[in-house]
């Protein structure tokens, strides 16, 4: 396994640290308005995962959620954070409880957007290689035309597809693909639900179409004490479809 490295990040705010993970295929810049809305509130430390955005790396063979995780203590320990809230969107909420197992005395609160705590079908596990061999063979920008859709709701403004489209083409195919197939093999976190004994948060779009909301509020309900908020207007990447809703949710549950 590679080692650990320390992650390119874009901070704004002050106060206690919060750390923002974002989701798969994209970068820091899906943060940019959470960055915005809750400097107030926090000293906001959006990362780059490793490869992504500014956080380049030689080799792509490693990845997994561990590993993104590891990642994210070194960045801590170089920034001397003792402990962070942190957030995380889709495969961000993956890092997250990867996180949680490996490194809880690091964790302040944990904020999961969108995300899932199950792990993959065996159908589902077949997509991702198939994903990962169709990124290598054709691109991101024909995978954007096929995921990016799925990703928003009913009613995506220009800005947000514009945005959205912009990160998968920015993320290199080599790491796009390297992320599908750490995704397949990620660990099971439902057994970890249940350990989780900070204060927690659940966000998540009530027209999310690849993780729909029902099953993502039961889930919530499995982790002991965890507030939840439907995000109205937006679907998976529902802090860049409805940021004030987002913002508004975070804003009350810090303040918690
Ligand atoms: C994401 O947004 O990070 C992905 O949808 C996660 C996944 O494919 O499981």
């Amino acid at each position: 396994m590679s080692d650990p490295m320390v992650l390119a990040y874009e901070e704004r705010g002050s106060g206690p640290a919060m750390i923002f993970v974002h989701g798969f295929p994209f970068d820091r810049t899906m943060w940019i308005p959470q960055l915005a809305g809750l400097a107030k509130h926090r000293t906001c430390i959006a990362i780059d995962l490793r490869g992504h955005g500014l956080s380049e790396v030689a080799s792509t063979s490693t990845f997994s959620m561990d590993l993104f995780a590891d990642d994210i203590v070194a960045t801590m320990d170089d920034l001397k954070l003792d402990q962070a809230d942190l957030c995380g969107l889709s495969m961000g909420g993956y890092v997250l409880f990867a996180m949680w197992r490996r490194a809880p005395e690091r964790i302040r609160s944990l904020t999961f957007i969108d995300t899932k705590a199950e792990v993959d079908s065996d159908e589902a596990k077949a997509g991702r290689e198939k994903a990962a061999e169709a990124i290598a063979a054709d691109g991101m920008e024909a995978f954007h035309d096929v995921l990016g859709p799925k990703l928003v709701g009913e009613n995506p403004s220009a800005d947000v597809i514009e945005h959205m489209k912009r990160m998968f083409l920015s993320c290199p195919p080599e790491v796009a693909a390297a992320d599908s197939l750490a995704m397949r093999d990620r660990d099971d976190s439902t057994a970890t639900l249940a350990t989780i004994s900070v204060p927690s948060a659940w966000l998540h779009g009530e027209q999310d179409k690849v993780m729909p909301i029902d099953a993502a509020r039961a889930t919530a309900e499995k982790i002991p004490g965890c507030s939840f908020s439907a995000i109205p207007d937006a679907g998976h990447v529902s802090n860049l479809e409805n940021p004030d809703a987002v913002n508004a949710a975070l804003t009350a549950f810090l303040k918690g």
